[in-house]
């Protein structure tokens, strides 16, 4: 284990530990979160399902809640029986938190986590979003930014970074994470981990990561939430592990093992993953915490007889924190006793979740004062600006004919459909502590940047559209611009879908306004990539603008309007239709590339590749690249491209740098993502764009998970997508 502890600290913590009985010790393994009692007649999980299909309103939902009553565990929590709890509200955390420091025997603190997943107050894009925006710098502020927020609400403990690397858009969890690409993916984690975890001035200033959900969630057969996951172990060790094993390698402090089996065994039970890889390789010195009731979940699994028996599975596995099922609390002790589960294993995840509390400063800072808990009551506006950034960095601009993009100030446009006016959706799946007041709506923020705008409903993602108004609307506007897409809850967790088109009528509310002869520009909001083969086709500009946080308004009024360059991308594959999930550029050569010729890797009723790739994103300027250059230094391997801005107007472009390894003993994907770098260029400006790649990064895992690097011959590839490159081949001995 990592010595992330002074020597002093560390004495602490075993002090602790041997001061401990058993109880206490199982008790900082338990987690915890209020439990709903009273107030209503039917059990607390009934209520949401009637909330969601429908049988009573979100209104109805609130009032039902604000009446009840919450158990906070407070006498757990005297007795030394709870490690965590979650919970957002500063005056609470503060009042649970002086129960476990002033009334519990050893006066432990808690540690209070939550889904902090993109942003607290100030939301930011969703991560898919944000990953696009290619940009670490980017990803480390935001990072910060939600540290220091959430801290100052009592939340120590983000359950983040999503890391999933995710191929399949049914998943409705593509949204939460940093999309199909593992380098990618590992310089988001890496980011998130320096901004969540690095600014060690002040406990105000930062909070444990957990990683999640670890590992291999984002391979779920066939995009359907919670499935089973099977994968040949140098997919893993390539693909699925790296962002996790990079985030462990930057200092996260806890995972969040994932609710599926990989190959069988479930994450929750699995030894394999919790010990031999992650404790063991990666010398990972934080703690593990099950996923919400996932403990429970492994008897349904049918990989334990009965709780019992899954708490002792899952502690020897080396799952260290029971999320929400109270199964270590109720049956560990008597494993122990019994000797099913040995005092070691108790021992070691106690030093764990100790050493994390110890590191967050819980022990000498348990509280909130009162004057940090003020200090976000207005967002500053450092906060908003920053959101603002995001927001802009991550919109990516997909198709722009005739350069209808972007649209003069004095025009007039007729902004249609319900997304637009909405302050909740834009903040997307996953948003915690925002407030009403902190959003700036697609409407609000079109209307302060131009001179007409006249809002036309006509629908939405749900429900019905309103054909004689999307006339009016064409009628009105010298230019259409229809907000489109899904709601939030239509992506997140446990919500995937089979049909990935855009949702509900919304397409036929496209063709009405198609029909009246205006000028209409697509905006994107959503949770995933989206089959657009229809509106490929036939809408002339499509802009994708994802669920963009609570600056959606301005960011987007700003990029329609030119005032911002458009310069995200693609983190993710978007598909022609949803048949041809998952989508991925970098997905393995066959013998059968597909092409025009029947017997190959194609089908018969879909293009050969993806609409969209990986890495793409136009602008309002052009670029061009010429005079790739690959020369081998020693280790190194020198790379050059030079980059043009060949357009009327200063941007900023992604240069993307991929490798293939052109024959080797593992079949290799096409393409894979080594660099990127963002580089800005004044109109008709040129630059060289240097990358030096360690030739030691060319290699890859075998099944057994060895490293090897192997004699050959190499695709280098530079450009502006993963699929616009310009490529050279270089022969290497190692
Ligand atoms: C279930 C989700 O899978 C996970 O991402 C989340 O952190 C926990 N619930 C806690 O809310």
């Amino acid at each position: 284990m990592k010595n992330i502890l002074t020597e002093q600290q560390a004495a602490k913590v075993e002090a602790l530990l041997q001061e401990m009985t058993l109880d206490e010790k199982i008790g900082q393994m338990n987690q915890e979160s209020p439990s709903i009692v009273g107030g209503f007649d039917v059990p607390f999980e009934e209520l949401i399902e009637m909330m969601t299909d429908g049988r009573i309103t979100k209104e109805e939902f609130g009032k039902i809640m604000a009446s009840a009553t919450q158990d906070f565990h407070e006498d757990e929590i005297r007795k030394g029986g709870v490690g965590s709890l979650m919970v957002q509200d500063p005056v609470k955390v503060n009042e649970l938190q002086k129960i476990a420091v002033e009334e519990s025997r050893l006066g432990i603190p808690l540690i209070f986590g939550l889904d902090v997943i993109h942003g607290f107050r100030s939301v930011y894009p969703i991560a898919i979003a944000e990953a696009g925006a290619f940009d670490t710098d980017l990803f480390e502020r935001t990072a910060r930014m939600a540290a220091k927020e959430s801290r100052a609400a009592g939340v120590a403990w983000h359950f983040a970074p999503m890391l999933d690397v995710a191929r399949d858009a049914r998943w409705g969890r593509v949204s939460e994470g940093p999309g199909e690409d593992p380098y990618l993916g590992s310089e988001f984690a890496r980011a998130k981990i320096r901004g969540l975890q690095n600014d060690h001035s002040s406990t105000d200033n930062y909070v444990a990561a957990c990683l999640k959900h670890y590992v291999g969630y984002g391979a779920v057969e066939s995009g359907r939430d919670y499935n089973t996951v099977s994968m040949a172990m140098h997919l893993f060790y390539n693909n699925y592990l790296k962002p996790f094993a990079a985030a462990v390698d930057e200092g996260a402090m806890t995972v969040m093992a994932a609710f599926n089996d990989l190959n069988g065994v479930p994450c929750t039970v699995n030894e394999f993953l919790l010990r031999k890889i992650l404790k063991e390789s990666l010398g990972f010195p934080g703690f593990v915490v099950s996923d919400a009731n996932a403990i429970r979940e492994c008897v349904v699994h049918g990989i334990a007889e009965d709780e019992v028996d899954a708490g002792i599975k899952a502690a020897i596995a080396g799952m260290d924190m029971d999320m929400g099922t109270e199964i270590y609390a109720k049956t560990l002790k008597e494993s122990v006793e019994s000797g099913k589960v040995p005092m070691a294993v108790i021992d070691e995840a106690v030093r764990r979740i100790l050493t994390v509390k110890m590191w967050l400063g819980l022990f000498d800072n348990p509280y909130v004062s009162e004057e940090t808990m003020k200090r976000y009551e207005t967002l500053p506006k450092e906060h908003t600006d920053l959101a603002r950034e995001a927001a802009e960095k991550s919109i990516v601009l997909l198709k722009n004919k005739d350069r209808i993009l972007p649209i003069a100030k004095d025009r007039k446009i007729a902004l249609v459909g319900t997304l637009a006016e909405s302050r909740e959706e834009i903040i997307g799946a996953w948003a915690m502590s925002w407030q009403e007041k902190d959003c700036v709506s697609i409407l609000d923020g079109m209307k302060a940047e131009f001179e007409h705008v006249k809002y036309f409903p006509c629908g939405g993602p749900e429900g019905d559209i309103d054909r004689n108004e999307a006339i009016r609307a064409g009628d009105y506007g010298d230019v259409i611009v229809a907000v489109l897409g899904e709601t939030a809850a239509m992506s997140g967790e446990a919500s995937s879908r089979a049909d990935i088109t855009i949702p509900g009528r919304q397409r036929e509310l496209l063709e009405i306004l198609m029909e009246t002869g205006k000028p209409v520009v697509l905006v994107l909001m959503n949770g995933r990539p989206l089959a657009l083969s229809w509106e490929e086709e036939f809408v002339p500009a499509i802009v994708e603008a994802w669920h963009p946080g609570i600056q959606a308004g301005n960011a987007l009024a700003r990029v329609l309007s030119g005032a911002v360059n458009p310069e995200g991308r693609l983190a993710s594959s978007f598909p022609a239709l949803t048949g041809m999930c998952p989508v991925y550029y970098n997905h393995m050569n066959t013998g059968r590339p597909g092409s025009k010729s029947k017997f190959t890797s194609r089908y018969l009723d879909a293009p050969l590749d993806s609409l969209y790739p990986f890495g793409y994103g136009l602008s309002y300027t052009t670029y061009e690249f010429s005079n790739l250059k690959v020369e081998e230094d020693g280790d190194v391997l020198n790379i050059c491209v030079d980059v043009a801005n060949t357009g009327d107007r200063d941007g900023r472009e992604t240069v993307q740098l991929y490798t293939q390894d052109v024959a080797a003993s593992l079949v290799r994907p096409v393409k894979e993502l080594k660099r990127f770098e963002k580089v800005a260029l004044a109109a008709g400006e040129k630059k060289s764009v240097y990358f030096a790649l360690p030739k030691n990064e060319l290699g890859f895992c075998d099944n057994e998970g060895n490293y090897l690097l192997e004699d050959g011959l190499f695709r280098i590839y530079a450009g502006g997508s993963s699929r616009e490159c310009l490529s050279e081949e270089i022969s290497l001995k190692f």
